[in-house]
């Protein structure tokens, strides 16, 4: 069994995604505004690298369609309907509609894993549905990677204690530490620094600082509610769309 997590996805290689279960984690803010905008009725959100691949896509697929979404620096992409943050995919925003998104991190780190077997947009927002994901991939011996985003192509605090989370759940208890990568061990010692409380190391991390340097501390409080917009985030043929969930046994 193994559970690989990176991260920042810089240098992942095809062999290391090839056939795994692979969850994608930009807590702050592109993971939770893609979990938001899908909650909300977004009919797809398809993550690009540029703004002009946005523009392109969006004639493409039709105006009316779409809605584009965006951040550079934190801030709404200038001419872009809509920014980066999950307070703004409201069902008037995206009902109906195909996001098209583009971020600093994020949306790349989704880029950076064509070839998985399945991806997943991991969040707290949707955290027990990934928890839950994730632990019966384990069980069943699926290798996983876990990616963060990152910031800048460097380790974000807040992703790092995600994974570490999600690390936590797939053990579902169990002390047996193999089959972890280091990167994975390390998060894992994030849980046990910050404990149950997503709030703490979001405001602590660099990305979250910055948010609250622009005003945007609600964005924080968001992304750290958990299980505010639980829905099962695939990427899949270039969009991630809101799976079914199955009911409980
Ligand atoms: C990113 O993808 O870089 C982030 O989501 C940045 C942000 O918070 O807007």
């Amino acid at each position: 069994m193994t559970l690989d997590v990176v991260l920042t996805p810089v240098g992942l290689a095809p062999a290391e995604i090839h056939g795994r279960a692979v969850f994608v984690i930009d807590i702050l803010r592109a993971g939770t505004t893609i979990c938001a905008a899908l909650a909300n009725g977004a009919r797809a959100v398809v993550p690009v690298a540029s703004t002009e691949e946005a523009l392109r896509l969006t004639q493409t697929l039709g105006p009316e369609e779409t809605v584009l979404a965006g951040e550079r620096d934190c801030l709404r992409i200038p001419g872009f309907a809509l920014g980066n943050s999950p307070r703004e995919m409201t069902p008037e925003a995206v009902g109906g509609r195909t996001v098209v998104l583009t971020t600093t991190n994020g949306t790349g780190a989704l880029l950076a894993v064509a070839g998985a077997a399945t991806v997943h947009v991991a969040a707290a927002v949707n955290f027990s549905l990934m928890a839950e994901r994730i632990r019966e991939a384990w069980a069943r011996g699926q290798p996983i990677l876990v990616v963060c985003a990152g910031r800048a192509q460097r380790f974000a605090l807040d992703d790092g204690y995600t994974a570490g989370r999600l690390v936590e759940a797939a053990l579902a208890g169990r002390r047996g530490r193999k089959g972890l990568n280091d990167a994975a061990l390390a998060t894992l010692d994030l849980v046990r620094r910050y404990g149950r409380r997503w709030d703490r190391p979001l405001a602590r991390s660099q990305g979250g600082r910055d948010l609250a340097a622009l005003g945007l501390e609600a964005d924080i409080v968001s992304a750290a509610t958990q299980d505010a917009w639980p829905v099962l985030a695939r990427y899949a043929e270039r969009r991630v769309t809101a799976a079914p969930v199955r009911p409980p046994a």
